[in-house]
């Protein structure tokens, strides 16, 4: 079956897919400068995934005590296990400061201290003084910071005349054959046409792939689909064996308790009521990095103290927090554990399971957020016409394990830092050239290869089995044995897709097809994911080989880089990490055991 399309042709100086907290800061950065700016989204922009960030953002602001962005980097740094860039590491923590201080004469209502200013929270694996103490570093909106952020972006993004296509789901980057990134094919989902954008600068920022696993924190949009254009493109993926495990997603639903209790003192506990993660850190205790608190949960239930009836989840306790803590700093905690485990804060403690989170790896850029393509040996080339930002780029900031609430700073900076290069970019733009003729004819091709797919499988099937596979083979440890088994079974997963069916073709969004269009890029994704934890073998943040229990900075201080053909044949490559400052204000930090 063939259907002859009808497409609709914009053109834009800048087109931003993605309308999370990194989109909307370069779609109003971008309009700021007088770009035209299209902010193209799958969702309404304030139901991006950005809204259910809860704890807050990091910024070394020192307003509860002293702080320093050189501290932060270290811990940054720390944090990362050592995979994380260290040119880009330090400008992500220098330019915290100015940047959170736009968000606040943006209008973000930041929670306040006494005196006004915005209120720091302690979070895990921020310290001072490069180890020494605990920082207030996290500038919170209550536990709604995500939230907070998205609105007062989007109000901002009108304000300056950014145009919003609003429930449009990017299907294909445009690129042309010198390899240049040209525009973006779109599918409206509230009418069923098909739109071309033509421009100089596509930028991505689709977020994470967190619904490759059954149970996530992530939003069921979380699909991954810049990655999975990038794939289809050519063009590597980063790091995507590191997918973090937040230690306290709601047990039975996955919902996000935010890292924020225990930085108001709540704490973890096994079945013998014991504060297990004294033995663990005994410096940071619960505040120990996310790999850290997850692995010390997983070993605790493991070893038949985990609780409940099956014994098979840890106690979050905040029983002993002050009602005004509650009510000022954790509202919206008090709200989800009633309507997600059914407990009421004060009196019982929140059953928690370390639940997926976030994917540290994606799209591999350069610190002013340009993609780049890369192969050991060979000198990092720039994608021209292409940029990513945020959770599905590889920038990389956050290395083998992200720090609580530098996500949020991660999409601010370089959504920022976006807007700051194209725009100098453009400014000495050639003239806008057209589209070949037969631009976007290979993705309406695959569009209604899909539609019509009449096999054996249907779509929610297959993603199940994505689903569980990811969850049983790349969980918070991993063996050789049970990745080996892993790659296999996501081979025959991925196999079976050019069996689907789908049942209802419509072009609107809430079909099945739709949903095929985003389990086609998150099997990609899956693929690329668990080959290259299969590949890694040592143990390094968030990727624990049980096997290879040791991180091995000789053979592994380097950067995965995947590719996937048609066919789901993943190659793979390695790259340095960039072991170099940006400027001479700070030195290199080495690599040394990493103890919290
Ligand atoms: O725990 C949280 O509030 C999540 C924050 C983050 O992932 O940065």
């Amino acid at each position: 079956m063939s259907t002859a399309y009808k497409i609709i042709d914009h053109r834009y100086d800048v087109v931003v897919v993605g309308a999370g907290g990194a989109g909307l800061r370069a779609s109003l950065g971008m309009a700021e400068k007088g770009l035209t700016t299209a902010c193209i989204t799958k969702v309404f922009p304030t139901r991006s995934h950005t809204v259910a960030a809860q704890g807050g953002i990091s910024a070394s602001l020192g307003n509860m005590g002293p702080d320093d962005w050189r501290w932060h980097r270290y811990d940054t740094v720390k944090g990362s296990d050592w995979l994380g860039d260290q040119d880009a590491i330090e400008y992500l923590c220098r330019e915290a400061v100015p940047a959170i201080i736009e968000l606040e004469h943006y209008g973000v209502p930041f929670s306040r201290t006494e005196e006004g200013k915005i209120y720091q929270r302690p979070f895990g694996g921020m310290t001072t003084n490069y180890g020494e103490g605990i920082a207030q570093r996290t500038c919170a909106v209550a536990d709604r910071t995500g939230h907070a952020i998205l609105h007062t972006l989007y109000q901002q993004s009108l304000k300056n005349q950014a145009e919003f296509f609003i429930e449009y789901f990017a299907l294909d980057l445009i690129m042309d054959d010198e390899g240049e990134c040209r525009g973006v094919m779109a599918l409206n989902m509230t009418d069923g046409t098909l739109h071309r954008f033509s421009t100089h600068m596509v930028v991505l920022a689709t977020g994470g792939y967190g619904r490759t696993y059954f149970s996530a924190t992530s939003a069921h949009t979380c699909t991954g689909d810049g990655n999975g254009m990038v794939l289809r493109a050519g063009l590597s993926l980063q790091d995507m064996e590191f997918v973090q495990f937040h230690p306290t997603g709601i047990y039975g639903s996955g919902c996000l308790i935010t890292e924020g209790t225990r930085g108001e003192g709540g704490y973890l506990a096994n079945s013998e009521g014991e504060r297990f993660m004294e033995r663990y850190a005994p410096n940071a205790k619960d505040l120990a990095s996310r790999d850290v608190v997850s692995r010390a949960m997983t070993m605790e239930i493991r070893e038949g103290r985990g609780v409940g009836e099956q014994k098979d989840h840890i106690d979050l306790h905040l029983e002993h927090l002050s009602a005004d803590i509650i009510n000022e700093r954790l509202p919206s905690i008090a709200q989800l554990a009633r309507i997600f485990a059914g407990i009421d804060v004060t009196k019982e403690p929140i059953p928690v399971l370390p639940t997926v989170h976030y994917n540290m790896g994606g799209i591999p850029t350069n610190h002013y957020g340009e993609v780049v393509c890369l192969k050991e040996g060979n000198p990092e080339r720039v994608v021209r016409g292409l940029m990513a930002i945020g959770e599905c780029a590889c920038v990389s900031v956050h290395g083998a394990n992200r720090l609580g609430s530098n996500s949020l700073l991660d999409i601010i900076v370089f959504g920022r830092a976006a807007a700051i290069r194209c725009a100098q970019l453009l400014a000495r733009r050639a003239p806008h050239h057209p589209l070949p003729k037969n631009a976007g004819e290979v993705t309406l091709a695959r569009l209604d290869k899909l539609r019509y797919a009449n096999g054996s499988h249907n779509t929610a099937d297959i993603r199940l089995q994505m689903q569980r596979v990811m969850q049983e083979h790349a969980a918070v440890f991993r063996t050789g044995e049970t990745l080996q088994e892993g790659v296999q079974k996501m081979t025959d997963v991925f196999n079976s897709f050019s069996d689907v069916k789908i049942t209802d073709r419509s072009l609107i969004w809430n079909s099945d097809l739709i949903e095929t269009l985003e389990l086609d890029n998150l099997l990609g994704q899956a693929v690329v994911a668990i080959n290259s934890a299969l590949n890694r073998t040592e143990s390094r943040g968030a990727h624990a080989r049980e096997d290879y229990p040791k991180r091995d900075d000789e053979n592994w201080l380097k950067h995965t880089l995947a590719w996937l053909d048609a066919q789901g044949q993943v190659s793979i490559d390695y790259r340095p990490v960039h072991m170099y400052t940006l400027t001479n204000d700070v030195e290199v930090i080495p690599p040394k055991a990493r103890v919290y």
